[in-house]
């Protein structure tokens, strides 16, 4: 029997399963308008109409709002019915099946990747494989920007621990106890900016690959 009894369940669901996000989305306005927060850190810094990668896009929730701000949108997935599922939403979406540690992707070619609500899905070595993976995917001077679950200490602690030990994996345990900010620093972002949403439950991180300095 699985170990998060509620999330097998919410994923047979679907209705226990958008009840339960859409009530974890309340703080920041609900699911659509969580959707929407890597868009908005993103586009103000992008060219018009630049190349956006969405990393684990799923069904294309966080890669519409980057459609519908006139971006070239790729949605990478490693679920074939989830890309499905986003290529029937957004057909203006490129999708691309595969690993975001190991993404199928020639280096350099995106202004902006963003990556919403998964990077707690991942196991530290494979979260920064992911990170790196990003970086060299960026062109010098683009932007990353990722949103997340950010461990609680407040009035929003005991509940997030309470939903993350029913519904989430143990590598969103994992996740609650790393430093985002500070694993991308390691990699080799610049410009990190750590944003607390949702009463401390959620963080939204912006950080930029750097531009090789001029020669002298
Ligand atoms: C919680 S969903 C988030 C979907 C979407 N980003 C959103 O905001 O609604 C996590 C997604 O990550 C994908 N995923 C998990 N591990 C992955 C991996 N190693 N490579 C690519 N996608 C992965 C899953 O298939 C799933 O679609």
């Amino acid at each position: 029997m699985s170990r998060r009894p509620l999330r097998t369940f919410a994923y047979g669901h679907p209705w226990f399963y958008h009840l339960v996000t859409g009530i974890g989305a309340l703080p920041v306005g609900g699911p659509q308008r969580l959707r929407q927060l890597c868009a908005q850190r993103l586009a103000p810094r992008l060219p018009a109409q630049a190349a956006v990668l969405d990393l684990c896009c799923g069904g294309g929730a966080a890669s519409g709002p980057l459609l519908a701000r006139g971006f070239q949108v790729t949605g990478l997935d490693c679920s074939r019915q989830a890309l499905e599922r986003a290529a029937r939403t957004h057909p203006k979406l490129v999708t691309v099946q595969g690993l975001a540690e190991q993404p199928p992707l020639a280096p350099e070619q995106f202004a902006g990747v963003q990556i919403s609500l998964a990077l707690h899905e991942f196991h530290r070595p494979a979260r920064l494989a992911l990170l790196k993976a990003a970086l060299g995917l960026l062109q010098p001077g683009g932007w990353f920007a990722a949103l997340d679950l950010q461990p609680t200490r407040g009035l929003l602690g005991w509940p997030q621990q309470w939903f993350v030990h029913l519904f989430e994996t143990d590598t969103a345990v994992d996740f609650l106890t790393s430093n985002l900010g500070a694993d991308l620093t390691m990699v080799g972002y610049g410009s990190v900016a750590v944003e607390t949403l949702a009463l401390g439950s959620l963080q939204l991180v912006s950080a930029r690959k750097p531009s090789p300095s001029p020669a002298p």
